[in-house]
Order: C-alpha cells, then structure tokens, then sequence
C-alpha cells in the first residue's frame, strides 16, 4: 500500500483520482483551498482519506502535505482560459508559483514521483493536427503558458534534483461532478445540464471548432499508470493523455439531443476569446510509455456522464 498526496482533491478530477485510488486498496491524502473544488465531491470517502483545507501558495502547508507521501497527483489549478484572459497574475500565482511549491516540498520529502496535470492547451492553435508531444509548443493564452511553465518546472526539477516527474497533457476531460456551474465550466458540463432542463446552450462561433474530449476514468487510469511506469520511460518526460479522435461541438449537440430530451436548437453567438479551433492528440506515445489505452470511448463517456447528471 503507498500513500499518495492529491493536490486540488476536491476537485472534478482530484476526487475522482481518490476514489480509484481508494478502490484499489491505496491511502489518500489530499489538500484543496476549495476555491473551485467543492467539499460535495468528497462526500462518501471524506471518512477514509486524510484531506486537509490548505492552499498550495502554503510552503509549510505543502511540507507537512508531503511527509511520508511516495507519489503526488498535483491537480490543483484555476482551471480556464478565459478566466486567465480576465485574470493572468491570479492564474500565474496559482498555476506557476503554485506548482513550484508543491516540487519544492516533494523534492524535501524525497516522494517517489510527481505526476503532473498539464495541458493541451500548450500546443495553441498550430494548424498540424494530431498533436505529438515533439511538437514546438504555442500556447495562446495566460493560461496555456502558466500550464506550460509549470511542465517546464516538473522537467527542471527531474533533471537538477532527480526527483521524478511525469506530465500529462489532459485533453479537454470531462465526466461526473464535472461543475457545471461557473461561466468558466468545460462545454460538456454545461451543456448536458442546460439540456437536461430544458435550456438552450450557448455555441461560441459556427459550432465547427472540434475537440479530443476525453472520459474522466482514461485520465484516471493514465494517472495510475505513470506512478508506476519504469522512471527510464517516463521521468522527465511529457504525454498526451486524450482518445485520439475529436469531435466537432455541433456533432456533440446532436449527440447529446436524444440523450438529454432537448428537441430545440443551440444558439450561436461570437467566438470566445482565447480560443483554439481544433485539438486532437497523438496518442502513440502515452500507449508505448505509459501503457495507456483509452478504455471509455466519447459515445459512452458521454451517456455515463448524461445519466450521472440526471440522477443527481
Ligand atoms: C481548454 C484546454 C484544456 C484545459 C481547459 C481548462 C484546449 C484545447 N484545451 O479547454 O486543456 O484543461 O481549457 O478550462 O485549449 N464553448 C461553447 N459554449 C459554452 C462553453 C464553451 O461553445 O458554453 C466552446 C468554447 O468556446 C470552446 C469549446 O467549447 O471552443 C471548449 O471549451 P471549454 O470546455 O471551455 O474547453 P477548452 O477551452 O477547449
């Protein structure tokens, strides 16, 4: 049994990474300042994990966090684009100074390896599709580069202090307890409950911008699986962590109609700010490094999701 520190666990992928883990036999620690993560999420397992209300802008909170921890899942982040247009220096301090923090203190308590949430975001909106991990990175806004920095940090840190790290680029995750309630929520999140209420969802643009959107459970598992791959294949190193195909958010309206009941229709408004037109990742190197397969594809992730919501 290891123990594993979760940073941002109150959050839609933290709780979801501590429920595995608990599932499997595993001890849970986590930290959250329950600034975009909600208690809620925690609900059923806050009596087996040891979560602790602290901001990883704390060195000293982040010291005692790592005691004795063998791997860290650092999720916390101000997750969003247009939330870093509005505000850079908030997601710097978050995503940047942050993460900087959470490497300093795994690197004192001598942790095993540090597996990171980074993003697809990094890669911008250069026009080769699919995304390799080779590729010349171009993020667009504050941020894609906070993001960025921060893979660049978890890189440093392997190579100046050998603490092993390990980057996940997500691609667009979503599932259950996704929030759906910020003007900041991932597009599948507010949709599928705008839909089931009968709303009308709004489409920044023609609706033809597409997306590798990928199912909670293969991120969980690529986090999983890069805690324990050979440091010679992973540390130090970057991975898509996606299914490999996108979708176009007007085929995911039409999707998403029978699922939800909604016989109306989106309403199409101006481009949002900040935005990429198309992502789609190479996967080849998660599956050769990692060992990652996506298990859920985005028809099934999709109902899951739908049904999660509807029963809430
Ligand atoms: C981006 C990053 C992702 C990161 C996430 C954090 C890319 C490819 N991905 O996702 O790595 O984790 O930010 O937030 O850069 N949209 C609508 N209507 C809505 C909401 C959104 O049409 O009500 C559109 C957006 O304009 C965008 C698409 O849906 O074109 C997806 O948006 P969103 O879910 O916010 O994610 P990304 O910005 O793609």
């Amino acid at each position: 049994m290891a123990l594993y520190l979760i940073t941002g666990i109150a959050g839609f992928i933290g709780s979801s990474l501590a429920r595995e883990l608990l599932a499997r036999g595993e001890q849970v620690r986590g930290v959250d300042n329950l600034s975009t993560g909600h208690r809620e999420n925690l609900k059923e397992i806050l009596d087996r994990i040891d979560f602790r209300e602290a901001d990883i802008l704390d060195l000293d909170a982040m010291h005692k966090a790592c005691a004795g921890v063998d791997f860290v899942l650092h999720q916390a982040a101000i997750p969003s684009v247009p939330k870093s247009v509005l505000d850079p220096l908030g997601s710097n301090r978050a995503n940047v100074d942050g993460t900087v923090n959470v490497l300093v203190a795994a690197r004192d308590a001598k942790v095993k390896r540090v597996v990171y949430a980074a993003s697809s975001s990094a890669y911008g909106d250069t026009p080769t599709l699919p995304k390799h991990e080779a590729m010349k990175p171009d993020p667009i806004s504050p941020y894609a580069v906070a993001k960025l920095a921060s893979e660049h940090y978890m890189v440093s840190f392997y190579r100046c202090y050998q603490l092993e790290t390990v980057c996940l680029r997500y691609f667009n995750i979503f599932g259950p307890r996704q929030d759906p309630s910020s003007p900041y929520s991932g597009v599948l999140a507010k949709f599928i409950t705008m839909m089931l209420r009968g709303e009308q969802p709004a489409i920044y643009g023609d609706g033809e911008q597409s997306r590798d959107f990928t199912y909670i459970d293969n991120a969980v598992a690529a986090n999983l699986l890069a805690c324990k791959a050979p440091a010679d294949k992973v540390a130090g190193q970057v991975f898509n962590t996606a299914t490999g195909r996108r979708v176009t958010l007007n085929q995911t309206f039409k999707l998403l109609q029978p699922l939800t009941s909604y016989h109306g229709q989106p309403k199409y408004g101006p481009e949002r700010g900040g935005d990429i037109k198309h992502s789609l990742a190479d996967i080849s190197k998660a599956e050769a490094g990692l060992g990652y397969k996506p298990k859920v594809d985005f028809e099934e992730g999709l109902q899951r999701t739908v049904e999660w919501y509807r029963a809430k």
